[in-house]
């Protein structure tokens, strides 16, 4: 019989040790824990100190997913990591296969921001479906404190670090009972981490650029209003796909922005509070790693259980947001 099903069979996830608070980050700049925990949610984040890569934090979520679901890093066939925040421009998704010893996997990045999760998510369940691979490892890590400006209060009190991974495999029955995905370029510049150099001549009449990628901007209320309008369209586009209503979610598991975020997504879909899974107080917003991390330790608490239906959904830079059903578990 062909498995051409997915199955969600294990987690994992992993943050820095160090964590600061917002009391403590009001050293830095014009800030107070009333006004971010007020505006946000957000109470402390943990920071990766010069000495962590984003390799080691994706290998450590990694290793406990594999375990968690049983199998061997020599089993996996693919490694898929979702994160705007490589140690290597040219991708760390290798690094992570070597530092697992997962010989057989082909590995690769994908970059879709704090969407990047639910985006791989569907990239991973459409190889096991077309029965090109069976294990799957998709990981979500963030190193996003490298790249605030520590300067703009706007930005720097939104952002941690961590990373978050799970296990992909082909069943019988299929899991993935339902996903959306959308993009808006036009909105590109709501939300930015962007490249910026200065024409140089390298000889006469031919210029290249130098330059570095530049700290994030955001539009706050401008990526708030879409978050809020598009984020229940996906979810129910997605129930609509996986057949289901509302009331037969058991939890809702959005990327972790922002609680006023969450709650107004929670209130317009009708969702009760006790659905709803945050972890932002303790971490901020992880970007990609946000809905692992959060997925990993409602699992861990005994909180998600097998068979349970999640709803999650992730949105941010591109702009780009998507959401995906799923039954956890095998
Ligand atoms: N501490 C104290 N005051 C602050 C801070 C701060 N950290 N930041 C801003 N302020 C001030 C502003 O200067 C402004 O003061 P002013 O009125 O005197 O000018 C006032 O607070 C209000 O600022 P706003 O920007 O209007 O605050 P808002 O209520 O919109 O909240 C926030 C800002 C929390 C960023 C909100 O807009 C938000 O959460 N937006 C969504 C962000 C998001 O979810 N991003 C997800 C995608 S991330 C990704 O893809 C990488």
């Amino acid at each position: 019989m062909q498995n051409l099903g997915v199955a969600i069979t294990g987690s994992g996830s992993a943050v820095p040790a160090t964590s600061l608070h917002n009391q403590i980050l009001s050293e830095v700049v014009e800030t107070s824990d009333e006004w971010i925990a007020t505006r946000t949610g957000i109470r402390q984040r943990r920071l990766a100190v010069p000495s962590e890569s984003l390799s080691d934090l994706a290998t450590a979520a990694s290793s406990q997913a594999i375990a968690a679901s049983g199998i061997k890093p020599e089993d996996l066939d693919l490694i898929l990591l979702a994160t705007s925040t490589p140690d290597d421009l040219f991708g760390t998704a290798c690094k992570v296969q070597a530092q697992l010893g997962a010989t057989n996997a082909v590995a690769f990045d994908l970059t879709a921001a704090c969407s990047g999760f639910v985006f791989g998510l569907v990239t991973a369940a459409q190889y096991i479906r077309t029965g090109v691979y069976k294990n799957v490892l998709l990981i979500g890590a963030d190193i996003l404190s490298r790249w605030v400006d520590w300067e703009d209060r706007r930005t720097c009190v939104l952002f941690g670090d961590g990373a978050g991974a799970v296990i992909l495999q082909a069943d019988k029955s299929d899991r993935l009972l339902g996903f959306a995905l959308k993009s808006d370029g036009t909105q590109n510049h709501h939300l930015n981490l962007a490249y910026a150099g200065t024409s140089q001549e390298l000889l006469p009449g031919v210029n290249i650029t130098k330059g570095t990628y530049q700290p994030i901007t955001m539009n706050g209320k401008e990526v708030y209003r879409f978050a809020v309008q598009k984020v229940p369209e996906i979810i129910d586009k997605a129930l609509f796909q996986a057949n289901l209503s509302v009331d037969q979610i058991d939890w809702l598991l959005l990327h972790q922005a922002n609680q006023r975020i969450i709650d107004a997504v929670a209130q317009r879909l009708n969702i009760p509070e006790h659905k709803v899974i945050s972890n932002l107080a303790q971490y901020g917003n992880t970007s990609a790693a946000s809905i692992p991390l959060a997925l990993d330790e409602a699992v861990r608490q005994g909180k998600i259980k097998p068979n349970d239906i999640v709803a999650t959904s992730g949105f941010g830079a591109g702009l780009t947001w998507g959401a995906a059903i799923f039954q956890w578990g095998r």
